[in-house]
């Protein structure tokens, strides 16, 4: 033999050796790996579980807040790392993501997004017809999360089980809105401060995207979705070109929507509110008519500002309401937009937050019971006539409740959606049969106003 041949055979031996150990110590790893993560896991798994709320409907509790725990678990503490405007724009193009692949796939298995189990429980029935419309469930997308229309087939499609959406607010020309930043956290009061100033894309431009989509929906879903309009974020414009600004998108718009919302008490203009004074509420709401005479109208509501609870408020409220009863075109309201900054009470380190940041609406929890009473009050003065949404820092079942219970029929989210995540359409829904059971009520529209009858 060689030495070559030996130095061969030796160096096949060893290489072949080494490839054989290395092969069994990389499987033995993996599965090594496996294990151990199998085990790390299911206990993390069955740790995350036993934090869950235990009560004696255990089941549903469960069922009813998993999605949200995790949201507030894992996916909130980075939310709350980023910009809140440029979080705003990645969900919205994950939704836009997600509305291509599903028109690429058809047949993609989306029962789990679009309509979670938990909103199918047994119990009090939710469904209504308001406005001639059907309202699967009372729970919606408020104003101001897709100001330009960019998720409708989503919405139609009920995604994570929302029962309509009200897009804009949109005006007749394109607007940039404030400068950024524009947007902010409080995260100690689980609040927004917002002074977007109207940044949208234009009526037209609405217009054309709603007319594209309508075509090339499949037809999946018909939940309702309203457009908010707006008069343009311009302070030259005032007075007849107003009326006119506002009329124009009402014309363009109004044949591609479910409902029309006019926007008239968005705080974040250079103008104010223009709209919220009787006189010119009156003004806007006669061209409206004008516009209307002898045509099919969609539904119009009046979108307003949750006047203080005092006396002053009410009868200010009141002098609003008039004017909108005496229009004849008026079929509902939305209650309530943000309110300014400094009239809302928080706590100090939130109102410190809140003073830094200075001007600004401000919504979520802390302006549920302004946005209460003011349902309440409007309620009374119209005798359950106009059929209200009710809206301002609902992010639990009960605060929807107590807004039905004043007289909204149906209500809006946003700042919970911010702070609790998409689960919290089910959670409404679910805790919502839930309350109504626990009331004696088989349909929600025996508890509609029933706190002011
Ligand atoms: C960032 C942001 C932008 C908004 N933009 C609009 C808007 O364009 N038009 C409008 O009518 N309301 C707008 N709103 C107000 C909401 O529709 C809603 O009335 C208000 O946030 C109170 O509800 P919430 O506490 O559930 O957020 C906006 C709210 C936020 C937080």
């Amino acid at each position: 033999m060689s030495a070559r041949w030996v130095l061969r055979c030796e160096s096949w031996t060893l290489g072949e050796t080494h490839r054989r150990w290395s092969h069994v110590g990389t499987y033995e790893c993996r599965r090594l790996f496996k294990g151990v993560s199998a085990v790390g896991g299911a206990a993390l798994g069955v740790g995350y579980v036993q934090r869950l709320p235990k009560t004696e409907d255990h089941q549903m509790a469960w069922s009813q807040s998993m999605s949200t725990r995790l949201y507030t678990d894992f996916a909130l503490p980075v939310v709350l790392q980023t910009d809140p405007e440029t979080a705003h724009n990645l969900t919205l193009k994950c939704g836009e993501a997600l509305q291509a692949f599903r028109s690429l796939w058809p047949s993609l298995p989306m029962e789990w997004l679009l309509s979670p189990p938990e909103g199918r429980l047994q119990g009090p029935e939710l469904s209504q017809q308001v406005w001639g419309l059907t309202f699967e469930s009372p729970v919606g997308i408020a104003a101001g999360f897709d100001k330009n229309a960019l998720l409708v087939p989503l919405y139609r499609a009920g995604l994570f089980g929302l029962g309509f959406a009200e897009i804009g607010s949109v005006s007749a020309k394109p607007a940039a809105g404030n400068a950024r930043p524009r947007c902010w956290r409080i995260p100690s009061d689980d609040v927004v401060v917002n002074a977007m100033g109207l940044n949208n894309e234009g009526s037209d431009a609405l217009a054309q995207r709603l007319r594209e989509m309508e075509a090339t929906s499949s037809g999946q879903g018909q939940r309702p979705v309203g457009v908010n309009i707006a008069k343009t974020h311009d302070p030259s414009i005032l007075g007849p070109a107003a009326v006119e600004d506002f009329v124009q998108s009402f014309r363009t718009l109004s044949p591609l929507a479910d409902f029309v919302v006019l926007n008239v008490s968005c705080p974040n203009t250079t103008e104010g509110k223009t709209f919220e004074e009787p006189d010119a509420l009156a003004g806007l709401l006669s061209a409206v008519a004008k516009e209307v005479r002898g045509r099919a109208k969609p539904p119009i509501l009046v979108k307003l500002m949750a006047t203080p609870d005092s006396e002053e408020g009410r009868r200010s409220q009141k002098e609003l309401l008039n004017v909108i009863e005496a229009s004849g075109i008026v079929d509902g309201l939305v209650i309530s937009n943000t309110i300014k900054n400094p009239e809302v009470q928080l706590s100090p380190e939130g109102r410190a937050a809140a003073d830094a940041i200075g001007k600004g609406g401000v919504s979520g929890r802390v302006i549920h019971q302004r946005s209460v009473a003011a349902i309440r009050s409007a309620y009374q003065a119209t005798g359950g006539r106009l059929t209200i949404i009710g809206v301002g820092g609902t992010d639990s079942a009960e605060a929807a409740y107590e807004k039905i219970r004043a007289g909204a029929s149906l209500v809006e989210v946003y700042t919970g959606l911010v702070y609790k995540g998409p689960g919290l359409f089910q959670d409404v829904q679910t805790g919502l049969r839930r309350l109504l059971e626990r009331d004696g009520f088989n349909h929600i529209g025996q508890a509609i106003g029933i706190d002011i009858k």
